[in-house]
């Protein structure tokens, strides 16, 4: 995102990104309290199903981040509804859908890659549905091919036009049997939330089971839909004719929560992260210990710090859950630059997600990128057709740098790679951060880092 066209940059300032800049004195460990809200991946998935329904929905515990506001802007231009009754709670009443003005979403959909989740809800509910092209973090292709398929299968028509890409479904949609190849968190959403009104049974196999999307499958079960979630990835979905809206109370976003947690170890730090649960993190805790960072486990959230003993390497391989999640890799190499020996990242999700390190290695770290992965022994899975790896070599102190974010979340990364340098760094483009972290400078400020922020 950091050369945005002139179209994309009014497009993201509309809905809250702005090219604003940090200039942070680093070298000062993170410590207090902080809050993270409901899941950026679940909130705005959560929005697009209430477009499904006869009546309104109440969704709570929504954070205060841009894509929010992306899918808010979306929802409005297709005439439903968007008002926030109290902090953190929003009421979509879908009561007046009508066909949007392409300009309109166009316009919003440069920043976001959702609106691609649009296309079930409103074949159903307009027979039509017109894709722009779509944004989102760049790091890789990522292709719609699944979502197209699936959609296919259903009975829907794909047209490529200049504009984007548009579906029609001229004989309603069926329910289809599906298998995914590869189990795509998009592409099972895009399943999920068309086959819950699509007449018959759909069965899709190799789907994604993320936290997100149980909580997904969750809010469509209180709309009235009936989805089976059985072992080894299969899950069925009877169609129904009708759903009311549901009111759900958004699971707490782990990414954000992992991201914190890689500040306080990076920082050598001592980070409260109210709001985030055991469960959906055990995966994330396993690395955090094995790398040398402590945690204690509260009712109300868990206390991430770094324990004043060395840090130690360790290798990773990214992958789907139950797996070790491609977003949490970029900060966590942060702190891997403190650990005494050689680390290895293994990215098996994404074809691109190591561009942040350019700067971390501009900064002082010892990183090596190999495009090509790397053979080992000791893998989980086999190596990935698109798998890159990251040698980390440490301990290398880092050193101030001016640096510009490239995605959001090499972009926290960044972050925290400041706060933990020596000396003084300037991170450019930071505004792309508030597209999934709420109020991240509120909280940098309680958590005492050292900060001049150009907004
Ligand atoms: C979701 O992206 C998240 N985004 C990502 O978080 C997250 O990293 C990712 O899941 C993996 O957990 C949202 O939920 C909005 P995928 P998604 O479909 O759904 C390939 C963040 O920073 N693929 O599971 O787009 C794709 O290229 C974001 O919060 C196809 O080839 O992820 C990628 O290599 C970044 N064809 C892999 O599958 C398709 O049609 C996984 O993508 C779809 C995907």
């Amino acid at each position: 995102m950091n050369s945005l066209t002139k179209d994309a940059q009014k497009a993201a300032e509309r809905v809250g990104l702005h090219s604003d800049q940090i200039t942070i004195n680093g070298g000062k460990p993170l410590r207090g309290r902080i809050e993270v809200r409901g899941a950026k991946n679940l909130a705005t998935k959560a929005m697009v199903a209430a477009l499904l329904a006869e009546g309104p929905s109440v969704l709570k515990n929504v954070p205060d981040i841009s894509d929010v506001n992306v899918v808010t802007g979306m929802l409005e231009a297709y005439g439903v509804s968007v008002t926030s009754a109290s902090d953190g709670e929003l009421r979509l009443d879908p009561s007046n859908v009508l066909k949007a003005q392409f300009h309109e979403i166009d316009a919003l959909a440069g920043s976001s890659r959702i609106p691609i989740l649009f296309c079930g809800p409103l074949l159903h509910r307009l027979g039509e549905a017109l894709i722009p092209d779509l944004g989102g973090c760049r790091i890789g292709d990522r292709p719609i091919d699944f979502h197209l398929d699936a959609l296919r299968a259903f009975g829907a028509v794909v047209d490529k036009s200049y504009e984007g890409i548009r579906l029609t479904a001229p004989n309603g949609l069926h329910g289809a049997d599906i298998e995914l190849p590869y189990p795509s968190v998009g592409a099972t959403e895009q399943v999920l939330l068309t086959a819950v009104m699509a007449s018959g049974t759909t069965e899709l196999r190799n789907a994604a089971i993320e936290p997100e999307i149980m909580d997904l499958i969750a809010i469509l079960q209180k709309m009235g839909a009936i989805i089976t979630v059985e072992p080894n990835r299969v899950i069925f979905i009877e169609g129904v004719d009708r759903l009311d809206g549901y009111t759900h109370t958004a699971l707490f976003d782990r990414n954000e929560a992992a991201s914190w947690a890689a500040a306080a170890l990076a920082t050598e730090g001592d980070i409260f992260v109210g709001g985030a649960q055991q469960q959906e993190l055990m995966t994330f805790l396993n690395i955090f210990r094995k790398v040398g960072g402590a945690f204690d486990i509260h009712e109300d959230g868990i206390r991430f710090f770094h324990p004043g003993t060395p840090l130690k390497p360790v290798v990773v391989e990214t992958d789907v859950h139950p797996g070790f999640m491609t977003d949490w890799q970029q900060p966590l190499i942060v702190a891997l630059t403190k650990a005494v020996g050689r680390s290895v990242v293994h990215e098996t999700v994404y074809e691109n997600r190591f561009g942040f390190t350019d700067a971390l290695i501009e900064m002082g770290a010892n990183i090596v990128v190999h495009q090509d992965g790397l053979e080992s022994v000791t893998r989980r899975v086999p190596r990935r057709r698109l798998e890159q790896a990251a040698v980390i070599i440490g301990p290398t102190p880092l050193h101030g740098a001016d640096i510009e974010i490239p995605d959001l979340r090499g972009g926290f990364s960044h972050l925290i790679a400041a706060l933990t340098a020596e000396g003084r760094s300037t991170v450019s483009n930071v505004g792309i951060i508030s597209r999934g972290y709420e109020h991240f400078i509120d909280k940098l400020r309680i958590l005492g880092a050292d900060f001049v922020y150009e907004g």
